[in-house]
């Protein structure tokens, strides 16, 4: 069966409540973007359509009002070949056809929240949600023995819905073999399990995971969990992973929520150097660059006062690292995270293989670090890589 533009238009408005999401793609040539993902979202000021548009490594926010939503969707239906509406249970996808649009349908293994459950801000787009069965995040300390969140941990609840989120909207489709993830200064890893429980218990896909932190007593106590509640491929392992020989066999995806200073770097080095087709990483504190960066040219005015130097050095290594993952042939997107209300340290760095390496930033990160007397880890390992 065909349906029109219009009426595809109409099925998502009058369907919004069980909507997921629905994704634009394949679009007609003259489209501003190249995909566009659409979400239903209950603010306080009242109902919206949450577009993310992506182009060129960005994303750009556009919040459309319900009353608006059928023109904007009759305006994407005219533009992209393919379009899917995910329900809880099962996908649509439309593929153009014509003048109208052919629909299949496919089920979808994934437990995921519908806009009807979404109550308030503090419910909604959870994949992970408050009453969900999870005995090991009670364990961790996030949920109460009722599965609900502990007030002092909501931030780290928001954290790890919000990276699990952008980690679906990588792994939503996929169907493939057993993947393997490493964590990167996994800590008390409430990441780590969450990631463990969304490939191996939501979506029935086999995963070997492996955490690495310093600290001897919190990996001590991550087995003790993992093992409690037959996690069998999550295991947990005291590293320093700036020096330390990791796991390194085939990797699928590395991993890193706040891992210290440079710790990043070297996990973002970790993956480069392997060519590991999924980076997904939340730097923390970065000391290196606010430490070492001097005067030397139009940006001397953002070193005069402290805060301003820091916010500045901090946005500087991001920048350097998402140029040096260009390089090394990563198509990089630089997003927000969580809201600065839930982490002042929310940037991500959402990274995927998928081009030959080059030379194309290498340069002018160099005439930059030279410039300033920058020192920043990740340019310096792929330095010294290009050297060999
Ligand atoms: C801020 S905590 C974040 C923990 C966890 N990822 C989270 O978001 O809850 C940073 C963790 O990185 C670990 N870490 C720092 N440097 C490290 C290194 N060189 N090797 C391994 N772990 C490291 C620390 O021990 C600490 O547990």
């Amino acid at each position: 069966m065909s349906v029109s533009f219009v009426q595809l238009s109409e099925r998502i408005v009058s369907a919004r409540g069980d909507i997921v999401k629905v994704t634009f793609s394949s679009p007609d040539v003259g489209a501003d973007y190249p995909k566009i993902t659409t979400r239903p979202v209950d603010m306080k000021s009242g109902r919206v359509w949450q577009a993310e548009r992506f182009r060129e490594n960005k994303v750009f926010h556009l919040n459309v009002k319900e009353e608006e939503a059928g023109k904007y969707f009759e305006t994407l239906a005219a533009e992209y070949r393919q379009i899917a509406v995910f329900f809880g249970g099962e996908t649509e996808t439309y593929s153009r056809s014509g003048s109208g649009f052919k629909c299949k349908k496919s089920s979808n293994v994934m437990k995921v929240p519908t806009a009807a459950a979404k109550q308030n801000n503090r419910q909604k787009e959870y994949i992970l949600r408050e009453g969900d069965n999870i005995p090991a995040l009670v364990d961790l300390g996030v949920f109460t023995e009722e599965f609900r969140v502990v007030s002092s941990k909501y931030d780290k609840y928001k954290q790890i819905n919000r990276f699990i989120e952008l980690i679906d909207d990588a792994y939503g489709d996929y169907k493939g073999e057993d993947i393997t993830i490493l964590d990167f200064g996994c800590g008390k890893s409430y990441l780590t399990f969450i990631v463990y429980y969304y490939f191996v218990k939501v979506r029935g896909i086999r995963a070997k995971i492996i955490g690495y932190d310093l600290k001897r007593d919190v990996v001590e106590n991550c087995n003790k969990i993992a093992e409690k509640y037959g996690y069998t491929d999550l295991e947990f392992v005291v590293s320093d992973v700036t020096k330390d020989v990791l796991y390194d066999r085939k990797i699928d995806m590395v991993i890193s929520l706040h891992a210290c200073d440079t710790a990043t770097d070297y996990a973002l080095w970790y993956a480069v150097s392997r060519g590991v087709k999924n980076i997904f990483s939340v730097p923390c504190c970065q000391h290196e660059v606010n430490k070492s960066i001097k005067r030397g040219g139009e940006l001397d005015v953002f070193l005069k006062y402290g805060i301003v130097k820091e916010r500045v050095s901090a946005l500087l290594t991001d920048t350097i690292r998402a140029m040096i993952l260009e390089d090394y042939g990563y198509s990089v997107d630089l997003l927000e995270f969580v809201d600065l209300s839930h982490s002042p340290k929310n940037i991500m760095i959402r990274a995927k293989k998928c081009k030959n390496i080059s030379d194309k930033n290498l340069a002018a990160v160099k005439e930059m670090t030279e410039k300033y007397s920058i020192e920043q880890t990740l340019y310096r390992l792929a330095a010294e890589d290009r050297k060999k």
